[in-house]
């Protein structure tokens, strides 16, 4: 069958990358890239799409015979508690139209993106396990736990494909993160490779889950095009790439550039991060799917100074 793909929030940090990998793997003229603004960048067919507005995505869907549909329209963790009912609005809204117009035109599988967010202060830091009890502490983290139980619900009565993972920080150089509490490590770079000094919005010894953009791309595309049979979560999957601290990233990047000084000044992210895991067990997405990460601290460093300064080079 030839595949049809849609991606919501296609403008996004991982939604931009996402697509054109999308657009390599099913070929340009079978995806169809959507977001509430015009994307720059981005080739290929894009339409503008609120996803909130039901009749318009289903409209989309119903005109493209689309089979596909990959969802990552979202307010993220930090900007979401600036506006928690707006954003709980925002993330429920968006992920139900896409249930309800895959469920009834026939989709054929659905990815949904959930969080590290979902665990909450009573989960144990450290392999924080699959079948941890959920209480997130962000409004972010609460839509997308409440996401996962939206996945499964239409996964068991209607037998809708959803599959899901928990992606920890996601670090890229082609794409910029926004309203994030992982996006220092993104951030962190660009102020490297410009020779200025980093100011970080978290302490020093905050340890966070964080993977590679090509890891989480790669790990996006392996769970969606595992045999059915073999997805067993259908909530989302832990996964993970590696941990690390803002002082262990710095003394990384220092490595690369001697002179390249950081300060500490945490600010609201900071409570957000520490209700958050220090690392993710994620032997059930290797056991069911074959998941694991390419990338460590020290090759991620590395991809993204050389890929920076190569942009940098580029535009200037
Ligand atoms: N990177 C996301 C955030 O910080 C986690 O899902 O909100």
């Amino acid at each position: 069958m030839q595949e049809k793909i849609l991606i919501t929030g296609a403008g996004g940090q991982l939604g931009s990358v996402l697509t054109l990998n999308l657009q390599e793997k099913f070929g340009i003229n079978h995806v169809i890239a959507t977001d509430l603004y015009p994307s720059v960048g981005l080739g290929g067919h894009f339409e503008i799409l609120d996803a909130t507005d039901f009749q318009k995505l289903e409209s989309i869907i119903v005109k493209n015979s689309i089979t596909q549909i990959y969802h990552l329209a979202a307010v993220l963790s930090a900007s979401g508690e600036k506006t928690p009912v707006k954003t709980w609005d925002l993330n429920m809204k968006t992920l139900i139209n896409v249930l309800e117009v895959s469920r009834i035109h026939g989709v054929q599988k659905v990815f949904f993106p959930s969080s590290i967010a979902v665990f909450g202060n009573n989960a144990s830091k450290d392999h924080t396990s699959q079948d941890q009890f959920l209480l997130p502490s962000t409004i972010y983290g609460i839509s997308k736990a409440t996401g996962e139980n939206w996945a499964h619900y239409y996964y068991n009565k209607y037998g809708l494909d959803v599959r899901s993972l928990r992606y920890p920080g996601v670090i890229g150089y082609e794409s910029i993160p926004g309203g994030g509490t992982t996006d220092y490590a993104v951030d962190i770079f660009h102020k490297a490779i410009h020779n200025q000094p980093f100011e970080c919005f978290l302490s020093a010894s905050t340890q966070l889950p964080m993977i590679y953009m090509e890891d989480a791309i790669r790990a996006t595309i392996e769970l969606m095009d595992a045999p059915k049979q073999n997805i067993t979560i259908r909530s989302s999957y832990n996964i993970s790439g590696m941990s690390f601290s803002p002082n262990q990233l710095f003394l990384m990047i220092r490595k690369t550039y001697p002179k390249f000084t950081i300060t500490y000044k945490p600010d609201f992210r900071q409570q957000i991060a520490d209700t958050w895991p220090h690392s993710i067990d994620d032997s059930k997405a290797s056991k069911d799917w074959g998941w694991i990460p390419k990338y460590d601290l020290e090759s991620m460093t590395e991809s993204m100074i050389k890929n920076l300064k190569l942009k940098h080079q580029h535009y200037t």
